[in-house]
């Protein structure tokens, strides 16, 4: 869960490896460095906290092989000793790691007993000494005669003092990618670090290794064979990956949902004939007439989607469905019966606990659908079938696009099981009517915003809050309970409003606000009971309702309405509110937006 860039070229890397660095930076911030060759030393800078404190160390330095890292710590506090790239005992190797090495104590106990002296508590630094310890003048041959030795999930670059011009990388388990420059050759976790300089691309797999140097990469296998790769293009434009006018990119990214949605159902159904066609699942009719049970695992924003999915799944499609934690469920003994279909939801496609949940039930003779945002990625490489969400970079740590693009393949993938079974054409098309309008509707909600600011602006300064909703608006208000813990770290709670009375309203008073999500017709009733629960207790009452509501103005301190739509769409729209609103909180807070504290965009690690 840290960010990898490597320049190999002609230019100045140095500065170049600081702006691909800011692209990654999301993967993890509590420290930051950089490391070169000069005059046959290996230099190494680093800082703690955020890239701009490594920004304001370097001097007027110029290298044109450079590694770069940025951190979120696993072993060890994020101090300067611990920050990457991380040396072996005698300064000849300069390593950076993303991932785990799950063996590092052994490891390191082995080479402190040959005589070792190790300064970090990474788990990073076993890698460097190991590396130092094979190396007789050939840094690929020692890398690879390296890797066997570590047990866990990692990406690596490398460079050696006396191998000026060229980095070794090596993957398994996390994301690394190449850039094919003229001239100059990259490497980084993320291609979206790679887009300013080059398009091409070449994503390597797990256990290969590539030795980069600026007149090009050249890989090889597990067997240490040479081998020729595909190279990509990157499709997305640089525009994508700037904020553009917006403060933050999580902004621009709440923004961009009424386009993402658009792109989400792009040519994947017939309006006329109520039905889905998605692409990539060559799965025939008859194969998904037979799906008896669904599985769903995923974490956090993804889990959430994964459970307003349930609703429709049992709902409209009929079929048993469970949700499943996945850091819980990989230490289960899942049981896979004939017929079981597993969805795995990740917006990175690199989250640990989701892709290890879906190695346990692949084994065990699962069909895997992936529902990722991006291309390349483990769990895709995993899955049988992957839809990609097509919202675009999501930079921003907070999920917030991704889940409601998740939110609409989920929609389609529902309906497409339905009209397979029971749903007439007729039911279809009025399904696909409303998720059709949903875009529009969001740009309502979004032409809102003032108000949900005015709102935020004037609850902000409260430490607890409750989300309660009643069934597709109970995971919302889990989901928009994560977004204000997430972004403004004010404690919420998101609880099925049936539950309150059974423990929680005890936590109930005048600076403790409910905001109640009331926009499920078929509970409706239930909930406003509920609520007046809550104002009985004298928590000031935030509700959103459906704009034909007429209750609510009477009971709720402040109301927030939006557009009428069917009740599994009203998860889209109320959580585009509550994303605005834990946003706008989080401003007035002060918070760093994009890059809360203890977080990181993808959690590679367990
Ligand atoms: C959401 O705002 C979070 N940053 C986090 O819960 C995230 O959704 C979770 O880590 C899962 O990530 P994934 O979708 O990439 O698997």
């Amino acid at each position: 869960m840290c960010g990898i860039f490597v320049y190999v070229g002609t230019r100045n890397g140095i500065r170049i490896a600081i702006d691909g660095l800011k692209k990654v930076e999301y993967r993890g911030y509590d420290s930051a460095g950089i490391a070169f060759i000069e005059k046959g030393k290996i230099v190494c800078k680093k800082a703690v906290g955020k890239l701009k404190n490594l920004e304001e160390k370097l001097g007027d330095e110029t290298a044109t092989t450079v590694i770069a890292h940025t951190r979120w710590a696993t072993h060890g506090k994020p101090t300067e000793e611990n920050a990457h790239p991380i040396l072996d005992a005698k300064g000849s190797v300069a390593v950076i790691h993303n991932g785990i090495i799950e063996n590092y104590m052994q490891l390191r106990e082995e080479l402190e007993r040959e005589g070792v002296k190790f300064r970090t508590e990474t788990d990073t630094e076993v890698i460097s000494n190991l590396i130092a310890t094979v190396y007789k003048g050939d840094l690929l041959k020692a890398v690879q005669e390296m890797m066997p030795l570590i047990k866990g999930a990692w990406a690596i670059a490398v460079i050696h003092k006396d191998h000026p011009d060229e980095c070794i990388v090596a993957k398994n388990s996390a994301p690394l990618v190449l850039g094919i420059g003229v001239g100059e050759t990259f490497a980084a976790s993320d291609p979206n670090a790679l887009v300013h300089h080059t398009r091409e691309v070449i994503y390597l797999s797990d256990g290969e290794v590539a030795r980069i140097r600026p007149q090009g990469a050249e890989l090889f296998d597990a067997e240490h064979l040479p081998i020729s790769k595909q190279v990509e293009q990157i499709k997305h434009s640089v525009e994508e990956f700037s904020k553009g006018q917006f403060e933050h990119y999580t902004l621009k990214e709440i923004y961009e949902q009424p386009q993402a949605m658009r792109n989400a159902m792009l040519s994947r159904f017939f309006e006329d004939y109520g039905t889905v066609a998605l692409d990539d699942l060559f799965l025939k009719p008859a194969e998904l007439l037979a799906v008896k049970r669904i599985v769903i695992v995923a974490a956090g924003t993804s889990l959430h989607a994964g459970m307003i999915a349930r609703y429709m799944l049992e709902e409209i499609s009929r079929i048993p469905t469970s949700i499943e934690i996945a850091s819980e469920f990989r230490y289960r003994n899942p049981i896979v019966e004939d017929g079981t279909l597993v969805i795995a939801i990740s917006q990175s496609g690199e989250t640990a606990d989701t892709i290890a949940a879906v190695r346990e039930l692949k084994a065990k003779g699962a069909t895997i659908i992936a529902l990722c945002n991006v291309q390349g990625t483990t769990l895709t490489r995993d899955a049988d079938y992957t839809f990609f969400l097509r919202a675009g970079p999501e930079i921003g740590v907070c999920s917030t696009k991704a889940f409601t693009s998740q939110l609409t393949v989920l929609a389609l993938f529902s309906l497409m099981m339905a009209r397979l079974r029971h749903m007439s054409k007729l039911e279809g098309k009025e399904f696909l009517i409303a998720l059709e309008a949903v875009p529009e509707q969001i740009e309502t909600v979004l032409a809102q915003a003032m108000a949900i600011q005015h709102l935020a602006d004037k609850y902000a300064h409260l430490n607890d809050f409750f989300f309660i909703g009643r069934r597709y608006m109970y995971p919302t208000c889990l989901e928009a309970a994560l977004k204000l813990k997430e972004i403004s770290y004010i404690n919420a709670n998101g609880y099925a409003a049936g539950e309150l009375k059974h423990g929680p309203i005890a936590l109930l008073n005048p600076h403790c606000p409910t905001f109640a999500l009331c926009a499920d017709q078929v509970t409706y009733d239930k909930i406003i009971s509920n609520v007046l629960e809550a104002k009985a207790r004298h928590s000031p009452i935030i509700a959103l309702a459906f704009n034909d509501d007429e209750r609510l103005h009477t009971i709720a301190n402040d109301l927030i309405l939006i557009p009428k739509t069917r009740d599994e769409f009203a998860p889209i729209l109320a959580s585009v509110v509550c994303q605005l609103f834990a946003y706008f909180c989080a401003k007035k807070r002060g918070a760093d937006i994009d890059q809360p504290r203890n977080l990181a965009k993808s959690v590679t690690v367990e």
